[in-house]
């Protein structure tokens, strides 16, 4: 990808589609979550408010399910380059499984909250969490039934922003895998990355909705794209 001799600092935004060949559903594809489940009913907090139960299952159900699944290459190359890359680099995911760190990824936000984390509502304490919720288990600090998936719903704000977008100010290169760029503020990041003076590199199945925003796109399977890519970067 032109020159990459003059590169020290990443950041990498990740969404959905990093995890997908780990058998974890994205959202606007077909089939996706968003196609059999309507985001206003399960993704906001009025949806919380109006039908808690509903909500705790839709969420109960994936946090079950990501316990299933296992890191893909696409994971373990961006783990391999967090490794090994000696300049500043930052994972940004808006994904909320853990396969990031679980492939062993260090430097990383989960800009859209965890499956495996639990938010009180009454004493704002986080804890980390497997089991479901719907029961409305005590939480661990203040015995309140009062805990909510720590998963950032429409309407809510991203977390650790300030940290992001500092670390979009340093970049060389910002390199965007596997989302649709359909969702805000995320799907700035590359104006912003380019505004800063980075070099944009889009990794994704096919064009996103904002390809013709990145300096150069590379298309196909995450599980194969990335890998060749950090193959590059560490090799070079
Ligand atoms: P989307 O489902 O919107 O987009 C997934 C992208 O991944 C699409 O562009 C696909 O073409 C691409 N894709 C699918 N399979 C792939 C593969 N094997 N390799 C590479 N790319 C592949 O998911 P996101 O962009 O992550 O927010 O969605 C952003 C946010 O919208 C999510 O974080 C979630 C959702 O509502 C919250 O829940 C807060
Ligand atoms: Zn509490």
């Amino acid at each position: 990808m032109g020159d990459m001799s003059n590169i020290r600092n990443i950041v990498i935004l990740t969404g959905a589609g990093v995890s997908a060949e780990s058998g974890i559903d994205t959202f606007r594809s077909a089939g996706g979550l968003w196609e059999n489940h309507r985001v206003e009913d399960v993704a906001t907090p009025e949806a919380f408010a109006r039908d808690p139960d509903l909500v705790l299952r839709f969420y109960d159900a994936r946090r079950e399910a990501i316990q299933t699944k296992a890191p893909n290459p696409a994971h373990d190359a961006l783990a391999r380059l967090d490794a090994g890359w000696g300049g500043k680099l930052l994972l940004v995911t808006q994904n909320v499984d853990d396969l990031h760190e679980r492939a062993g990824s260090r430097r990383l936000i989960h800009m859209h909250g965890e499956h495996l984390s639990v938010w009180c509502t009454f004493c704002d304490a986080r804890h980390r969490w497997r089991d479901p919720l719907l029961d409305r288990p005590p939480c661990p600090n203040c015995g309140s039934p009062a805990l909510r998936p720590d998963i950032v719903w429409f309407g809510e704000m991203p977390y650790r922003m300030d940290e992001i977008y500092a670390a979009l100010r340093e970049a060389d290169l910002f390199v965007s895998i596997g989302t649709s760029g359909a969702v805000y503020p995320a799907a700035g990041f590359v104006q912003s990355a380019r505004e800063l003076g980075a070099r944009t590199l889009e990794l994704n199945l096919e064009p996103s909705q904002g390809s013709y925003l990145f300096h150069e796109c590379r298309h196909g399977p995450a599980g194969e794209v990335v890998p060749e890519w950090v193959e590059e970067l560490l090799g070079g």
